[in-house]
């Protein structure tokens, strides 16, 4: 079976569908090692919870943003981890740990790509006062939100609806949307030509 590493920095609802679509056998994989990049981030507590092992991260390690990304390396390949899912993850990963994963490295966006790139994207986009946008999952590569994309879906956003509201319906369409692609990847359906994603 297909083995996840999930790597977040906050509250892990992101992580929680993962596991709950592992369990109830919509996504033939399990979530093998979560990996936070802060010490306080809720989503370790959902992972202790389903009896999945955990590795924290501390600010200090950040220092050094290759030591961080080396260790990442090390734990993903000790847990034998097929993919790392980026869940909420709020820090970039470099080029070295792209490149020991090639194809094997995945990151959940709350826009559509290549608008609303980084970290504020679902209040940047509200703000800007956009009719639609989305999620996005993606590869990622040595840049930041600009890997090959996988898969999106997009929303309407209606006359009136404020940034909470949206913000839920992002998430619920993420909840939805990172366990089927997941399910695709495990499947090996997916086929990288150059930028272009083929679902088979
Ligand atoms: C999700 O909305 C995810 O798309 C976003 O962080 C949230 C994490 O929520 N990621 C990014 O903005 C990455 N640039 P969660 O911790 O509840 O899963």
């Amino acid at each position: 079976m297909t083995r996840l590493a999930v790597l977040i920095s906050g509250t892990g609802t992101n992580l929680q569908a993962i596991i709950d679509a592992s369990a109830s056998g919509q996504l033939d994989a399990e979530v093998a090692l979560v990996i936070s990049s802060r010490p306080d981030a809720a989503g370790l507590q959902r992972a202790a919870a389903a009896g999945i092992q955990t590795v924290s991260l501390s600010r200090a390690v950040y220092i050094e943003p290759w030591a961080a990304d080396q260790l990442i390396a090390e734990q993903v390949s000790a847990a034998g981890c097929d993919y790392i899912a980026l869940a909420g993850y709020m820090r970039k990963i470099g080029p070295e740990l792209v490149e020991a994963f090639p194809q094997r490295v995945i990151n959940l966006h709350p826009a559509l790509l290549p608008a609303f790139k980084g970290a504020q994207a679902i209040a940047e986009a509200y703000a800007y006062g956009v009719k639609v946008t989305g999620v996005t999952v993606h590869f990622v590569d040595a840049q930041y939100d600009t890997g090959p994309i996988i898969a999106q879906r997009a929303i309407a956003v209606p006359e009136g609806q404020g940034l909470e509201q949206l913000t839920e319906r992002i998430h619920a369409v993420e909840h939805q949307l990172y366990p089927e692609v997941l399910q695709l990847l495990s499947q090996g359906r997916v086929e990288v030509i150059g930028k272009n994603v083929h679902i088979h």
